[in-house]
């Protein structure tokens, strides 16, 4: 067992756990934020992605150890005094979901690339959210929802708009 001290979505926990444990089952069983979903437990459907020091990663590809000293932020740890994050708003006014199973690695990469790209092109969106997948396929929506967050973060209200389904 390894001793480990993470600061998950503002709140420390110290624990023993065992090397072989990936983090997003740490993070699902300990601080119990299921809204990180394990789609593949493969590394393949990003259902899992979180921030861990400022980086986007696939949860199911880090062990809990790895994160042991540093934060780590969920989908749960969007949300500020009761409002949602401009891209949690978005997502729900553009109706990009459908299962919603995808919903939370979708809005955590979406986040990292707006942090580094606050104006991507509909390309742009849909290159960096390559490595998450939907099976319900609602991917122009997603695209719409994250320009839509990118272009008035504070006034997302339009409806979805319709169209092809294009991916990536
Ligand atoms: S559960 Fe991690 S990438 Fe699918
Ligand atoms: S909305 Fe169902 S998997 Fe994406």
């Amino acid at each position: 067992m390894n001793r480990i001290s993470v600061n998950v979505d503002g709140t420390t926990y110290e624990d023993e756990v065992e090397p072989r444990l990936l983090l997003v089952h740490y993070l699902r069983d300990r601080p119990a934020l299921t809204g990180t979903q394990i789609g593949c437990d493969t590394g393949n459907c990003g259902a899992c992605t979180v921030d861990l020091d400022g980086a986007s990663v696939k949860s199911c590809s880090v062990l809990a150890v790895q994160a042991d000293g540093g934060e780590v932020t969920t989908l749960q740890g969007l949300a500020q005094d009761g409002e949602w994050h401009p891209l949690q708003r978005s997502f729900h006014e553009r109706h990009a979901l459908q299962c919603g199973y995808c919903t939370p690695g979708m809005i955590m990469a979406a986040r990292d690339l707006l942090r580094h790209n606050p104006d991507p092109s509909p390309e742009e969106v849909r290159y960096s959210l390559r490595g998450n997948l939907c099976r319900c396929t609602g991917y122009q929506n997603i695209v719409q929802a994250v320009l839509a967050a990118a272009a008035a973060p504070d006034s997302v209200t339009a409806p979805a708009a319709g169209g092809e389904q294009t991916w990536p």
